[in-house]
């Protein structure tokens, strides 16, 4: 796992709850390095974005020891332990803190690598980073030249880890962003029983109808401390992972899983089959249709 951060000449990193300042070259650079990856802040960063609504096209983490906290689109855990054990699911190079302070000093021994902007001036802040020039596991290992934002000078440093303290990625859920965000189109053949079991029909159409929802719903609804506890006793039993957990629940669906179904209730393909094509403009009328 890696961390992410910018800040000024005594390693502040916000004050009041805010950050700092902003270098649009910066934020286009923590676009770049966050993108598709899952995301590890605390409750006070969340909280620090416009409307405090996560970052779209990651799969955010937030840290809280508010057991009841629920926040869309947003997973949340109560402990460092709960996060290591849930993290363990993803690859190690997906995975990025992104602050703040609370949360980079607990998980730094945990972090191979922290890209950092280091900007020449003093914010005056209230809340700072370990000096990694000062710990004596994190060397520099890659520097950019100076650069200069309307009189701001900064750079950006690549740090690395000696003394890394393993997780144990496993790599199970490489893909769990993916279901934070909209997705586009799905096509799967759709079985028509011509009328011969009325039963098998109603079944079918109905568990179809979930998948769709759940496929083209954007798991937004969030993912509570004592879901993600629930997750980690049952993983224990299964061995298995977050994104089958939630599948299982119906939380989520991917489109292998609407493609998969027709197998389920008609393993020989002997019904007939119509391949549909849906999106999300297309999904709301053709679900009306299959539901009368
Ligand atoms: N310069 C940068 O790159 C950068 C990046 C990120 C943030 N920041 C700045 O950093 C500041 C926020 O940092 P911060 O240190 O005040 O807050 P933070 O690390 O974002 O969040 C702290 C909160 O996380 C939760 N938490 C922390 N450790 C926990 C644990 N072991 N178990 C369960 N929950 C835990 C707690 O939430 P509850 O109180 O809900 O229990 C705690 O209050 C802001 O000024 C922000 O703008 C700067």
């Amino acid at each position: 796992m890696k961390m992410i951060a910018a800040v000024d000449s005594r390693w502040g990193l916000g004050k009041s709850g805010e950050l700092l300042t902003s270098i649009p070259d910066d934020m286009r650079f923590f676009r770049e390095k966050t993108r598709d990856r899952v995301l590890v802040m605390g409750r006070k960063t969340l909280e620090s974005f416009p409307n405090g609504k996560p970052l779209p096209g990651r799969l955010n983490i937030v840290i809280s020891r508010a057991k009841e906290l629920r926040i869309p689109g947003v997973i949340v855990c109560r402990s460092i332990d709960e996060l290591l054990e849930l993290i363990a699911d993803f690859s190690s190079d997906d995975v990025m803190v992104i602050g703040g302070a609370a949360v980079y000093h607990q998980l730094l021994p945990y972090c191979d690598a922290a890209f950092i902007t280091k900007m020449q001036f003093d914010g005056n802040a209230d809340v700072f980073l370990d000096d990694l020039d000062e710990l004596g596991s994190w060397s520099a290992a890659e520097e950019s030249e100076i650069f200069d934002y309307e009189g701001l000078k900064y750079s950006f440093v690549e740090y690395k880890n000696s003394d890394l303290r393993a997780i144990g990625f496993s790599g199970l859920s490489s893909h769990m962003a993916d279901y934070f965000r909209l997705k586009k189109a799905v096509e799967f053949e759709l079985i028509d029983f011509g009328g011969h079991s009325d039963d098998c029909e109603k079944a079918y159409r109905s568990e179809l109808l979930a998948l769709l929802e759940a496929f083209f719903r954007p798991l937004g609804n969030g993912f509570s401390g004592a879901d993600v506890e629930s997750f980690l006793t049952e993983r224990e039993a299964l061995a298995d992972s977050l994104e089958n957990y939630l599948r299982r629940a119906k939380l989520i669906a991917s489109a292998e899983d609407v493609a998969a179904l027709g197998e389920k209730y008609d393993p020989g393909k002997e019904l007939t089959r119509k391949t549909v094509l849906l999106d999300k403009e297309t999904y709301p009328p053709f679900a009306r249709k299959i539901s009368e």
